[in-house]
């Protein structure tokens, strides 16, 4: 059997692909922060759950026992800071460690498509730094590996939403290839399944580029539980009316990222391999759940 692990799996892109392992009968293991918010997260169908935090190496070391696969959802938290520990450097350094002693056979990673503007057209960030400095410490670690580079998520149009509004920040011509989860849960599980000697790269793109405040009209329209309304409008005003409470040149970093990088398709070989991803932002938004309430 191939036992797989799954660190962050509580996280905003965590719990669509610990549902498609779930689904595939792949019979994921979670190390969880907190028992309670994962059973909350997969209601109805609860993977196996480890307690304990990565900054205990020996919580990790015991989740660690007897694992195969090790799926990695890790980010740079918003309210980090540039000499802060974080879950993609010293988080994942240890992660590697543990591994290594444990004697894992492939990390399967989530990184994305948007690190790659860093360096480019005058956009320099610390946090892509990291995301950098992350995949190059997996591929030295010496464990084979699988690393994604997503898209946009549709999860990620949802994400800021406040009651029935879904702020949309600064104005840009620029298109995402926006990605479902579900969707990029089910290339990861075939290529847990499929993939074995060697190490695989795969971007992963939806199959139409869209705008960002068009994609957020688009999800308002077909979400069927709620009027939802769009507003636009520059960060500096979000922040005003205390929309964003996170840190904001985090925020404005990203904004400016995803508003700026021109992104090109990139996943004709994953489609080969693959196949289309078949989610569409109207089809996504109509099979969202209910969170009105
Ligand atoms: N949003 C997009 O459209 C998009 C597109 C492409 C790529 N990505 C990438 O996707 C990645 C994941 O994003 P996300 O939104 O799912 O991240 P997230 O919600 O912040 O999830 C992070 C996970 O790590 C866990 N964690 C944090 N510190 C931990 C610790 N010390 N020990 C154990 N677990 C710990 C968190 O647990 P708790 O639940 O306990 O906090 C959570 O499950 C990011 O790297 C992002 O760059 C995102």
């Amino acid at each position: 059997m191939n036992q797989i692990l799954v660190i962050g799996g509580t996280g905003n892109l965590g719990v669509p692909v610990v549902k498609e392992m779930m689904d595939a009968g792949l019979n994921p293991r979670l190390f969880v922060r907190s028992v309670s918010k994962a059973q909350k997260a997969f209601a109805g169908a609860i993977p196996t759950l480890v307690e304990g935090d990565v900054q205990n190496k020996e919580q990790l070391a015991a989740a660690l026992q007897g694992v195969n696969t090790l799926y990695l959802n890790l980010s740079v938290a918003y309210t980090n800071k540039p000499d802060d520990w974080s879950m993609e450097t010293e988080g994942l350094a240890l992660i590697l460690q543990a591994s290594k002693t444990a004697g894992v056979s492939r990390i399967v990673y989530l990184s994305s498509i948007i690190y790659r503007i860093n360096n480019t057209m005058g956009f320099k960030w610390w946090v892509f730094d990291k995301k950098a400095a992350a995949i190059a410490s997996i591929k030295a670690s010496g464990i084979p590996y699988t690393i994604f580079y997503p898209s946009s998520f549709m999860e990620s149009i949802e994400m800021p939403r406040q009651g029935n509004m879904i702020p949309v920040l600064g104005s840009s011509e620029v298109k995402m290839y926006y990605i479902a989860g579900q969707d990029y849960g089910k290339i990861v599980c075939r290529s847990i399944v499929e993939d074995f000697a060697g190490n695989y790269e795969y971007d992963i793109q939806g199959t139409e580029a869209i705008q960002l405040s068009e994609a957020a009209k688009r999800y308002a329209i077909a979400y069927p539980h709620a009027v939802l309304k769009v507003q636009t409008a520059p960060l500096g005003v979000m922040k005003f009316f205390g929309l964003f409470k996170q840190d904001l040149n985090f925020i404005s970093n990203i904004v400016k990222a995803l508003n700026t990088y021109p992104e090109p398709f990139t996943s004709t070989q994953t489609w080969k391999r693959f196949g289309k991803p078949p989610t569409t932002l109207e089809l996504f938004a109509a099979n969202r759940p209910d969170t009105t309430a």
